[in-house]
């Protein structure tokens, strides 16, 4: 049987490009080799080197950093910074971007990642991943700025995540469709699996940490009530599931349908998830594989963060139920009213 390398299919879709030079090629080709280096730990967490628990230490979002966090942020600014074709890597786990320096031959490409996402679900064996995301260069001269840094959502060059799940999955969009590669691990080489993903159009499962109720805005609880009313004629009620690793959540919601959601509320005003290393690279694969991703009242890519660890509320998944939310976070409601939903 024929089948479709992850390397082969990334030279494939650079040569579509007129004037490619192969750069964007080398680096996601080094992104893969971090993969499969993140994968084989994970796969072996426990019985290979002390990769559980925590490092002691507290990132800049005031989270434990557990040890797999730590890991996987060094294995992939080792091998992305070393890779000739980035001027600047910005983390989830780094205070501030980690400015390529000239002995390591900076490149075009800046690369922003969530190096180990799920870090909740690293000790217990449930699915964990890496998110990223590229954008070019913009300024000139060889100081990497704040354009460079901060630029807007639709100014990106490509996006993938990672699932270090049941099998490992690479999932990527360059702009051109979204597709999806399965590791295989006798050969420890990605195969296409899944090519030019699209998300049905509407779905039949919400996902968010309903935990979060009591911290929640009446309009929120309303929207959650309203997809729990028994009524057929609009597919509801709807399922709830919920992992609580963003990138295993977005990919079960890729694949199937539906709405994950982590509002704003009263704990996280601004919202818990963050712009550049989570929300925008996903936005970017939803919108490519049909679907939408909102903050309720705006298109996340029509986003410009004002610093690399911003936060944001995240409405992600099928079209029809993005905005369905939206329309419903934009109707008023009292005190309450959501009750009538609940069908008591
Ligand atoms: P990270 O492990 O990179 O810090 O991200 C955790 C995120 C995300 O993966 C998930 O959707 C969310 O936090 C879960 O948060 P709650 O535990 O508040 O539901
Ligand atoms: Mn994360
Ligand atoms: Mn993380």
């Amino acid at each position: 049987m024929e089948r479709t390398t992850l390397v082969q299919h990334i030279r494939q879709q650079e040569k579509a490009n007129p004037g490619a030079t192969g750069e964007f090629s080398g680096l996601m080709n080094e992104v893969m080799v971090a993969a499969k280096i993140i994968s084989l730990q994970v796969n072996s967490a426990g019985i290979g080197e002390d990769i559980f628990g925590l490092t002691g230490k507290i990132n800049i979002q005031g989270e434990e950093v557990k040890k797999l966090d730590e890991f996987s942020d060094i294995t992939f600014t080792k091998i992305i910074g070393q890779s000739g074709t980035v001027c600047a890597i910005t983390s989830e786990e780094k205070d501030e971007p980690y400015i390529i320096p000239p002995e390591d031959h900076p490149g075009k490409y800046i690369f922003m990642m969530d190096p180990l996402d799920g870090s909740s679900n690293i000790d217990v064996n449930v699915n964990i991943g890496t998110i990223f995301s590229i954008y070019r260069k913009k300024s000139l001269g060889t100081d990497v700025t704040d354009e460079d840094i901060l630029q807007k959502g639709v100014e990106q060059i490509a996006a993938g995540y990672i699932v270090y799940g049941s099998s490992t999955i690479f999932v990527y969009t360059s702009g051109q469709g979204v597709h999806g590669f399965t590791l295989d691990p006798t050969l420890g080489e990605f195969f296409l699996s899944h090519p030019d993903l699209a998300i049905p159009e509407q779905g039949s499962t919400y996902s968010t940490n309903e935990g979060n109720w009591g911290v929640w805005e009446e309009a929120q609880k309303d929207l959650v009530a309203y997809l729990k009313e028994d009524d057929s004629s609009t597919g509801r009620p709807y399922k709830l599931r919920y992992i609580g690793s963003l990138v295993a959540d977005f990919h079960r919601t890729l694949l199937k349908g539906g709405l994950f959601m982590y509002p704003k509320d009263s704990k996280s005003p601004k919202g818990k998830l963050r712009f550049s290393f989570e929300a925008a690279p996903l936005a970017f694969i939803v919108e490519q594989a049909g679907g939408k991703a909102s903050t309720g009242v705006q298109r996340v890519l029509e986003i410009t963060p004002t610093g690399i660890h911003d936060r944001l509320p995240l409405f992600i998944g099928s079209k029809k139920d993005v905005e369905m939310a939206e329309e419903r976070l934009a109707t008023p409601v009292k005190k309450g009213s959501w009750f009538k939903w609940l069908n008591s």
